[in-house]
């Protein structure tokens, strides 16, 4: 589908960056999930430039809940979010209905939509459109918590600098939550936030690696072809613009290991059966093992940087020069770290109701 995902839960995105609003239909949820707005207003913050790294479009995400709630639980209809546009300046971007921005879709939005896109802003290629993720996203986080998994990401690699790896998941995890940078090792917050910030002086942006975690998943869902879980993830996460790569595990990494060290070798732990090693990222035959699902997503350097470059005017097929206004991040990692994180829980949300049936979340 084009604007919706999932198969037993099913999300569709509308709205453009510029226009009245932007928002979220999720349908196939479980009647009776009690709606945490305390974590929705925070994955909501922790999705907001705080840092020096972003940007200053620091809109306070008003989120309303129009359908699919009653007194404080899903009705099980279909709930619609929306999230009303408020601190815009389309002048920044007037241009991009002619000049195509290197690295953004101005150009490809308009072979696909022939002029007729709403090009302010980014229209609907906007990360804007990622808050109305985030807050569907939260809404079925919190309720996953309740069936004890836990879904989080933390920025792996940034500006040559690299975090911790996760130790103890679950208390990592619920540490991600409650901190404005997406990071495990403050040490290394400190180095990123400095190292990010001297490429931004440099009119230039940086990419890095975000790593998603997802304990708690029992062994035994998923689907062993076109919907295991590694396509289903992987589907959402290519959803997220300027992600621009996927691996599970050990990943690429396999390439120059022996079976002997990448096989993960089993054991009896009391009532579980576990295994010694990850390598596998939680995931034999696209089905879940019970091991954490590990994966990790590149995302490439911001495309909008304060440099002038080389572009077309694709209207008039003229070679000319463009120089970006406005606002820029040196890096988006922290933020795509929330929407990684929040669209995770929906993949598996709906990986799980289909298997357990509407039900399973309450
Ligand atoms: C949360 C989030 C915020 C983003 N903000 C910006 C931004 O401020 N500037 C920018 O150049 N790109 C930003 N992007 C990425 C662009 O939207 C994206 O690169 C562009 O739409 C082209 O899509 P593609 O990179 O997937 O090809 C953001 C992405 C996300 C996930």
């Amino acid at each position: 589908m084009k604007n919706t995902f999932g198969n037993a839960l099913k999300v569709t995105l509308f709205g453009e960056s510029h226009g009245d609003a932007i928002g979220v239909v999720i349908d196939g949820l479980t009647p009776g999930i009690e709606i945490d707005y305390e974590f929705i207003d925070r994955q909501l913050n922790r999705r907001r430039s705080k840092t020096q790294v972003c940007t200053q479009r620091v809109e306070k995400d008003d989120y309303k809940i129009i359908s699919g709630v009653f007194e404080g639980h899903t009705t099980g209809t279909p709930l619609c979010i929306v999230i009303p546009n408020r601190d815009v300046n389309s002048s920044d971007y007037q241009l991009f209905g002619s000049v195509a921005r290197p690295g953004h879709a101005d150009y490809t939005a308009q072979c696909k939509y022939h002029g007729y896109q709403d090009f302010r802003g980014g229209g609907h290629f906007s990360g804007r459109i990622t808050v109305a993720l985030v807050a569907a996203g939260a809404l079925i986080q919190s309720a996953l918590e309740k069936k004890g998994i836990f879904v989080g990401t933390h920025i792996k690699k940034c500006a040559g600098v690299e975090d911790r790896d996760f130790s103890d998941y679950v208390s990592d995890i619920k540490n991600l939550h409650v901190s404005q940078f997406a990071i495990l090792d403050e040490e290394a917050s400190q180095k990123m936030i400095k190292r990010a910030c001297e490429i931004k002086n440099s009119d230039d942006s940086v990419g890095g690696i975000m790593e998603t975690a997802i304990v708690g998943v029992p062994a035994g869902v998923g689907e062993p072809w076109f919907d295991s879980i590694e396509s289903m993830l992987s589907h959402a996460m290519f959803s997220i613009p300027a992600v621009k790569g996927i691996e599970f595990g050990a990943g690429f990494k396999c390439a120059e290991m022996l079976g002997s060290q990448m096989n993960d070798e089993f054991y009896v732990d009391g009532d579980s059966i576990l295994t010694r090693s990850n390598n596998n990222g939680g995931i034999n035959g696209g089905i879940s093992n019970g091991m954490p699902i590990v994966f990790n997503c590149v995302v490439k350097p911001t495309s909008s940087i304060a440099r002038k470059q080389k572009t077309v005017n694709f209207i008039d097929k003229l070679d000319t020069e463009i120089e970006i206004a406005g606002r820029h991040d040196a890096t988006i990692i922290p933020r795509a770290c929330v929407v990684a994180e929040t669209l995770s829980a929906i993949v598996i949300a709906d990986i799980l109701i289909g298997r357990y049936g509407t039900d399973y979340l309450l």
